[in-house]
């Protein structure tokens, strides 16, 4: 894909951070609260189409209070790192695999599609003013990147409940270190029994905040009963296990198989998931992808079937879970101890990312 980038105008921030305050937020910038000196952004009208390309100073946005996104949460986003290679230069991962995925959110949520030339675009614009944001791993196992995160919303100010006339894109950037403080420690995870995330013909599988939204009062859950993360079953029947809200989930059995949920409208195709599969089979395991249910879990995990359950994100790449925690039990695996698959895997992963393997997929795009 040719990409353009010379149709987003540069209006440069005239207060850059200082080098040093830069320096020191990269040394440990945490999960999605420090950003860069600039934010891409194209708007959208129903006349118009797709306008006004620019690059600007990072700062707040002018909303009128009756912009609908703020009423009826017409919005999507999308979640994709920056990896530094040892030569200094910046490069993404299956950028076409996230454009192709926003347009799939935005007709789900009747907004208008973007195209790769605008998506991968506004990535390439962007990191021309804010590369030195981009962190420098410090070994082979530190995942930091920056974080970028394109998101769309309905800015039309009108109150009628139809899909909005007027539309804003942007791209922010945010330094980031591992998503789970504990980096690759095991993860406990809730099981959601009194909340669903997702329904048949809803939202499920489109990348948009009212996903995130539902999945809080279930996350709150988690948390108060010390877990980082919940896990969904399927609403239909209660049984079938879905995804973390944030992250997809495998299961690794002990004859080699590794499986995790078949997508349906209910679950989100994630890019480190769909990657997932092709390095396990590279690694000589069997991917799979298949209904997998709440019992199977259990009963694997118990009889020693199962020996390894890990989650996977672009924010969290791969961290192994190693408890599911409910109102009445918690479910361990009885042969789990070592999550080495899941480490092999994310090795390779990261590998791949960082240029410390030979890209053979062409997985690799730069920006
Ligand atoms: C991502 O992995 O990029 C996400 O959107 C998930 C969120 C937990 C940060």
């Amino acid at each position: 894909i040719i990409v353009p980038t010379d149709r987003f105008t540069l209006l440069p921030s005239n207060q850059p951070t200082a080098d040093n305050i830069r320096d020191n937020i990269l040394q440990n910038p945490g999960f999605g609260s420090h950003f860069t000196d600039h934010m891409a952004h194209v708007r959208w009208t129903l006349d118009t189409g797709w306008h006004a390309h620019e690059v600007r100073p990072y700062g707040p946005l002018t909303l009128d209070p009756a912009a609908s996104v703020l009423h009826y949460g017409q919005e999507i986003f999308e979640g994709i790192k920056a990896y530094r290679h040892a030569d200094g230069s910046v490069w993404t991962f299956r950028p076409e695999k996230n454009a192709e995925r926003f347009r799939r959110s935005a007709r789900r949520l009747a907004l208008p599609e973007l195209s790769d030339e605008d998506f991968i675009g506004s990535l390439k614009a962007l990191l021309a003013q804010d590369h030195a944001w981009v962190p420098t791993p410090a070994s082979d196992s530190d995942e930091c990147s920056l974080y970028l995160r394109p998101f769309m919303i309905a800015s039309e100010a009108f109150l009628g409940v139809r899909p909005a006339h007027e539309v804003d894109y942007y791209v922010i950037a945010s330094p980031a270190a591992a998503y789970f403080k504990g980096g690759i420690d095991p993860v406990s995870i809730w099981l959601s029994t009194h909340y669903n995330r997702a329904a048949p013909g809803g939202t499920g599988f489109a990348k948009c905040g009212g996903n995130y939204a539902a999945s809080l009062a279930a996350q709150k859950e988690a948390s108060a009963n010390g877990c980082s993360q919940v896990a969904f079953l399927d609403a239909a029947e209660g049984k079938w296990i879905e995804e973390l809200g944030g992250m997809n989930l495998f299961f690794v059995f002990k004859d080699g198989r590794v499986v995790t949920p078949r997508l349906t409208d209910t679950i989100l195709e994630g890019v480190t998931r769909n990657s997932v599969l092709t390095l396990a089979k590279d690694e000589g395991l069997t991917p799979k992808e298949r209904a997998i249910s709440i019992d199977e879990w259990r009963e694997g995990a118990a009889s020693g079937e199962i020996t390894e359950v890990f989650a996977c994100g672009t924010a969290a790449v791969i961290t192994p879970v190693g408890e599911l925690v409910t109102d009445n039990e918690r479910i361990t695996l009885t042969a789990g101890g070592n999550n080495e698959i899941a480490k092999r895997i994310r090795t390779k992963l990261l590998d791949l990312q960082y240029g410390r393997s030979e890209d053979k997929y062409g997985w690799l795009t730069r920006l």
